[in-house]
């Protein structure tokens, strides 16, 4: 999703900003611009392509130095890619400069009513549409604030904003809806973005702004007002996390990076949330009523953090007998919901940002159903809109492959079953005990997954040229299987189709011939003997079978072309430690295709829009 970055102070305003875009690079875009004021003059610079394209066209023809500018990276929506639409967006007499994230649900009534005005358009975006109408509010208002609350009531939809104003050198103007957007205070020096990740090499003190609120950030001040005008008082936040964190270190990649972080993300988690007095989730006793007194969940999430909430509903009905649905949360806000106040929604979100999940929350907050999020991002909108949360703490997730974020949300999601199966009598003391040591034994086993590195880049090695590749788990490790596949297409662009092991038989097994390489998740479970029997069917007709299994499992190996050995875990476990091979296996296949496994084609690490 696009990116934002504004910046006023004492340093060179065009190297902040086109440093802030390379941050946000990991977000998916396909042009990238920038505004600087230089003597009551605001100067764009923007190029279709990857933020190098303008960087290079700023050396080849300099732009006059500045203290003050803003900056965008667009994956676009309203407007083919090209360097006329690409932000920043001038309003027509040059006041104004905005860019933009988010969608302008009624830009053409706006654009057609400013065009009966005299305005005319030289791009296809929204965005132009909101300098516009700010200038034209503005000459008729007078005053700068007056004219921004008449132009935030007449927007409809999801904008954040970074807005230059030519009359005033030292005014970066922020507004949020719906798009997040944070302030960076600095010394002497302030900055506007929409991803914390561009604010941390100049400070960790920030602002987050809310729904409907707007910002007037200068070098040495930073004032707050609402969509009415009125000023209000916001705090500062300390991010909690550091500059090598959002650096890929000694990786190649950060999705390999990432990969490689799962053991310490799993201990940071086990050091949260597993301790000697139990429960520690529930110990929050208002959670706890809240969990005990429902009668149902509906998990809403979307890609891997869906695969999550399929985990997820696994554990909580086999261990809390809860009935448990999972739905895409772009499904979600859609149907009807035959549900009643007993009924616990869980949202489950990477970034926190996800504008359909973000949608599913409200759709049930109308529906006075209460929300849990399960979310990696601290003051993301999710967190901070839910009733309740627990955060997953994977740390910064570059890559817009989820991996480590994926792991730590199941490894919640395990905790919080657990839990409450506990608290509910289903689980003994000491049983609770018993499973969490194999919890505490994993990030060790995790590293042994790891070292086989090597091993699994030489299957990818096998696959890679393939155009299909077929992938099956059962029960608990059917996600693994739909996630394992999601890994492989959105990296590498092979097709991967991920498939109940029991299901294949009815329809997909027609697709198994020599050529189709078939991925088997079967380490020691419930369901090992079934998908035993489903690899035999895959077998029989020819089809390759890699598979991932049980240190020791001789019955698999020998039915498999490839074999990926994780050691024993049990049952409720199988799917963090068997998503890790998948992880490699994507990863090395992309990169000996030759894609960039951390800016995959077309996607976006956080899809903001609907
Ligand atoms: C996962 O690898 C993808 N990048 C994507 O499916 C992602 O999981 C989905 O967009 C949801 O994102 P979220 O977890 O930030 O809500």
């Amino acid at each position: 999703m696009c990116g934002i970055v504004g910046y006023v102070g004492r340093k060179d305003a065009e190297s902040v900003l086109t440093v802030g875009l390379q941050k946000l690079e990991y977000r998916g875009y396909d042009s990238a611009g920038i505004a600087l004021l230089v003597k009551n003059n605001i100067i764009v610079r923007k190029r279709a392509g990857k933020i190098h394209e303008l960087i290079n066209s700023l050396a080849e023809s300099p732009l006059p130095k500045s203290t003050i500018g803003i900056a965008h990276t667009r994956w676009a929506t309203h407007g083919g890619v090209c360097d006329t639409n690409a932000h920043p967006h001038l309003s027509q007499r040059g006041i104004f400069a905005v860019v933009h994230n988010g969608i302008i649900d009624n830009y053409s009534y706006l654009r057609e009513m400013l065009r009966q005005q005299g305005y005319s358009f030289s791009s296809e975006t929204d965005t132009e549409v909101i300098a516009n109408l700010l200038e034209y509010n503005y000459l008729r208002e007078g005053e700068l604030i007056e004219a921004l609350v008449k132009t935030v009531k007449q927007l409809e939809g999801s904008f954040a904003l970074a807005i230059l104003f030519r009359d005033d050198p030292d005014l970066i103007i922020g507004v949020r809806k719906d798009s997040p957007l944070v302030v960076g205070l600095g010394e002497e020096e302030n900055i506007l973005a929409s991803d914390p990740v561009a604010i941390l090499p100049h400070t960790k003190r920030v602002v987050y702004l809310d729904d409907g609120e707007i910002a007037f950030v200068r070098q040495n001040s930073v004032e707050f007002y609402d969509f009415q005008g009125k000023p209000i008082e916001k705090e500062a936040k300390i991010l909690d996390y550091t500059e090598e964190d959002a650096e890929k270190g000694p990786y190649p990649h950060f999705m390999l990076k990432e990969i490689y972080e799962q053991p310490k993300v799993l201990s940071t988690n086990i050091e949260r949330y597993v301790r000697s007095l139990k429960p520690v989730l529930l110990r929050d006793l208002n959670l706890r009523k809240l969990l005990l007194n429902k009668t149902r969940i509906i998990i809403e999430a979307a890609g891997t953090s869906y695969h999550a909430g399929l985990v997820g509903k696994y554990l909580l009905e086999t261990y809390a007998e809860i009935p448990t649905e999972v739905e895409y949360s772009s499904e979600f806000s859609y149907r009807k919901l035959a549900t009643d106040s007993r009924t616990l929604v869980v949202a489950i979100s990477q970034s926190g940002e996800t504008a359909d999940t973000i949608d599913g929350l409200r759709y049930a907050k109308k529906h006075g159903l209460e929300v849990l999020a399960i979310v990696n991002r601290p003051e993301s909108t999710i967190a901070r809109e839910s009733d309740y949360v627990i955060y997953t703490n994977a740390g910064i997730e570059v890559g817009v492959a989820s991996t480590k974020a994926y792991v730590a949300q199941v490894q919640v999601l395990t905790l919080l079953a657990l839990e409450l199966a506990h608290v509910k009598g289903f689980l003994t003391e000491d049983e609770l005990e018993g499973m969490m040591r194999h919890m505490e034994a994993l990030p060790k086993k995790v590293e042994r997954v790891l070292a086989l590195d090597a091993h699994i880049g030489h299957i990818a090695e096998r696959i890679y040229k393939t155009t299909n590749v077929m992938f099956l788990g059962r029960g608990i490790n059917y996600p693994t299987a739909l996630e394992g596949a999601l890994k492989l297409k959105e990296v590498s662009y092979i097709h991967a189709i991920g498939y109940a092991a029991g299901e294949m038989k009815h329809g997909p097994l027609a697709l198994v011939d020599n050529a189709l390489p078939v991925v088997v998740i079967n380490p020691r479970s419930s369901a090992y003997e079934l998908t035993v029997s489903s690899t035999h069917e895959v077998v029989s007709r020819g089809g390759k079978v890699i598979s991932v299994i049980t240190e020791g499992d001789r019955r698999m190996a020998e039915l498999s072309t490839h074999t990926i050995y994780v050691p024993e875990v049990p049952e409720f476990l199988t799917p963090i430690i068997t998503i890790v091979p998948l992880q490699l296996l994507a990863y090395y296949a992309a990169v000996l295709r030759g894609v960039d496994p951390d800016k995959p084609r077309n996607l976006a690490k956080s899809v903001t829009v609907r």
